[in-house]
Parts: C-alpha cells; structure tokens; sequence
C-alpha cells in the first residue's frame, strides 16, 4: 500500500463540500488513514508550500489557506496512489479542469480549487511528515 497527503481546502470547508469530496475518493477504494480539521498557520505553509515561497502569487495563496480551517488528511491506496488523487483533483485551475474531476465539478477560480494533493511520492512523504510526523 501506498500514502499520499490530502487538504480539503478552506473554501471547501466552509461550502459544506467536504464530505462530497471525500466520497469521491472512498468510492474510489482509497481509504482515509488520518483527517484531522485545522487552521493553517504561516510557519506550516512555508514549510508545505517551499517551492512556492517568493512567487507572485504566494501571498493569495497563504492568505487563503490561512483565512479559516481546512481538513488535513493522509489517503492510502494502491502503487502511486498519489496520481490517482491528482487525477480525481483536476488541473490546478478550476476554470479548465475536466468535468467529473473535484476542481472541474465545483470550482471556477484559481486560487480557490478545494484540494491539495502531493504531486509525487517523495512529496507525499514529505507533506506527511510536516502535517502527521507520528504517522
Ligand atoms: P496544490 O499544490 O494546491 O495541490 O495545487 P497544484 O499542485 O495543482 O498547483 P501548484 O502549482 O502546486 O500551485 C499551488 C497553488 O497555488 C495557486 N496558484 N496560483 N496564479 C497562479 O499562477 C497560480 N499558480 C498556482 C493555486 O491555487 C494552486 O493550487
Ligand atoms: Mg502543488
């Protein structure tokens, strides 16, 4: 088996949508091993979001992952259950994302695209350590 990390972001909390989305991802077999609801603060969306830090549109992004809680999870699935997850997401912008993908069927803007999830297994692990260092 094999691990990847999942945010149900901010505005996916306060639409009500998390339990829609994680539906999503049990009927698709994958099985939530921890979930936790939390308010993001800055220190740990620097560490989450390094690649990001600096860039012209980080500022929105901290702001809106920081602005009320989101739903932290790990998911575990089969071999790079990672991509499966990132399949189901949707491209990162909701405007273009797939219909029947999470971010094609419930979102129109950028910044507000309703989940994360790690794009590889050493992100995964990485993400996981920041977010679950007990796991
Ligand atoms: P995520 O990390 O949140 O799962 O999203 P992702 O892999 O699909 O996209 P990524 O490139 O990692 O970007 C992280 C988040 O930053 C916002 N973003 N805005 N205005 C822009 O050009 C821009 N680029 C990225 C998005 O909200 C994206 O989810
Ligand atoms: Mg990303």
């Amino acid at each position: 088996m094999n691990r990847t990390f999942v945010i149900c972001k901010p505005d996916a909390v306060e639409r009500g949508l998390v339990g829609q989305i994680l539906t999503r991802f049990e009927q698709k077999g994958l099985k939530v091993v921890a979930a936790e609801l939390r308010q993001l603060d800055e220190a740990t969306l620097d560490r989450h979001y390094e690649e990001h830090v600096g860039k012209g549109f980080y500022a929105d992004l901290k702001a809106f992952m920081s602005r009320s809680p989101a739903m932290v999870m790990v998911l575990e699935g089969p071999e790079d259950v990672y991509a499966i997850v990132r399949t189901m997401m949707g491209a990162t912008n909701p405007a273009e994302s797939a219909p029947g993908t999470i971010r094609g069927d419930f979102g129109t803007i950028m910044t507000e695209n309703l989940v994360h999830g790690s794009d590889s297994n050493e992100s995964a692990a990485r993400e996981i350590g920041i977010f679950f260092p007990n796991l």
